[in-house]
């Protein structure tokens, strides 16, 4: 029914929903609701929903789809702001949390937002529009050997230098559309994936902070759940599952809690099959003491 509403396809939504152990009545934070899949379980479960996201566009299609959450538009690293600015949630804790990072399919699809390489759109990749910066602004500000460092660091692209230089010589890049060609001419084509994933989720990192904001909205997020409750994180891309995991044994060796999930949990193959978009989403899972 979901995917006949064109809805972001939830990745390990049973396994999340299952580790964050959904008691009736209790309050769950959700700090990147997208399309409130993972939202629209918990509510099913019985939980109560407090949705974040720093896409307004988000909002307003999961606020159709959840009965009681209160939604707040904005970014994860402010959570205690955004939380003390709803009167009814001040000083509030929650029974659980998750994030599943990243992009939504509906940021994905639409080509005006410059995420997508297949439709052709301004190469912008902000999730929030009041940030200053877009991938084009990247694109040209930055020099060879700083995009060499960025696709290697951040896109973990086995062509980057010739990426970067490919870049830096077509000189005038406008679009999404412009990008994936220069890339896939270097990089080449081979299986299903397209060619300039990488160089895509590379430079949409650094325009969003991604690890930047990670890093900080765990550290907020742990003062924010209350005792036994879960903190579940999804990650899809191995530096952010490394923050995670680094961070999760900081607390556990401060004795803020114990880790649940020893090796992260991972979608099966037919998980896989039926969204391959999930096949790089690891899932770890932290209950605090
Ligand atoms: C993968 S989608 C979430 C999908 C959702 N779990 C579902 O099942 O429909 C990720 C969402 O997180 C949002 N997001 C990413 N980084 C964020 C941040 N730092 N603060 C708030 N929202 C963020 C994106 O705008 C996007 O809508």
């Amino acid at each position: 029914m979901n995917i006949m509403k064109g809805y972001h396809e939830s990745v390990l939504l049973t396994e999340a929903i299952k580790a964050l152990d959904i008691k009736i009545g209790e309050w769950y934070l959700d700090l990147t609701l997208g399309d409130g899949g993972h939202s629209e379980e918990i509510e099913r479960q019985g939980g109560k929903v407090v949705g974040i996201d720093v896409d307004p566009q988000a909002l307003k299609r999961a606020k159709e789809r959840l009965k009681g959450a209160i939604l707040v538009q904005g970014n994860f690293r402010d959570i205690e702001n955004l939380i003390s600015s709803q009167t009814e949630l001040k000083d509030k804790k929650f029974a659980g949390a998750i994030f599943d990072l990243g992009v939504s399919s509906l940021q994905l699809e639409t080509p005006e937002r410059g995420f997508s390489f297949g439709k052709e759109g301004p190469l912008d990749m902000r999730m929030d529009l009041t940030l200053g910066v877009t991938a084009l602004d990247l694109l040209k500000v930055l020099s060879e050997k700083e995009l060499y460092e960025l696709f290697k660091s951040l896109g973990e692209e086995k062509y980057s230098k010739l990426v970067a230089r490919a870049l830096v010589r077509a000189g005038k890049i406008t679009t999404t559309t412009d990008l994936a060609r220069i890339v896939e001419k270097v990089v080449g084509r081979q299986g299903k994936i397209h060619p300039a994933t990488k160089i895509f989720q590379a430079l949409r990192m650094v325009v969003n902070d991604e690890l930047g904001a990670l890093k900080e909205g765990l550290e907020e997020v742990s003062k924010k759940i209350q005792e036994n409750g879960r903190l579940v994180v999804i990650s899809f891309h191995s530096l952010e599952d490394r923050i995670v995991k680094n961070t999760f044994k900081g607390w556990e060796q401060a004795g803020l809690g114990k880790i649940l999930t020893k090796k992260p949990i991972a979608p099966g193959v037919q998980e896989i099959a039926g969204n391959p978009r999930s096949r790089s989403a690891k899932m770890r899972v932290f209950e605090i003491l």
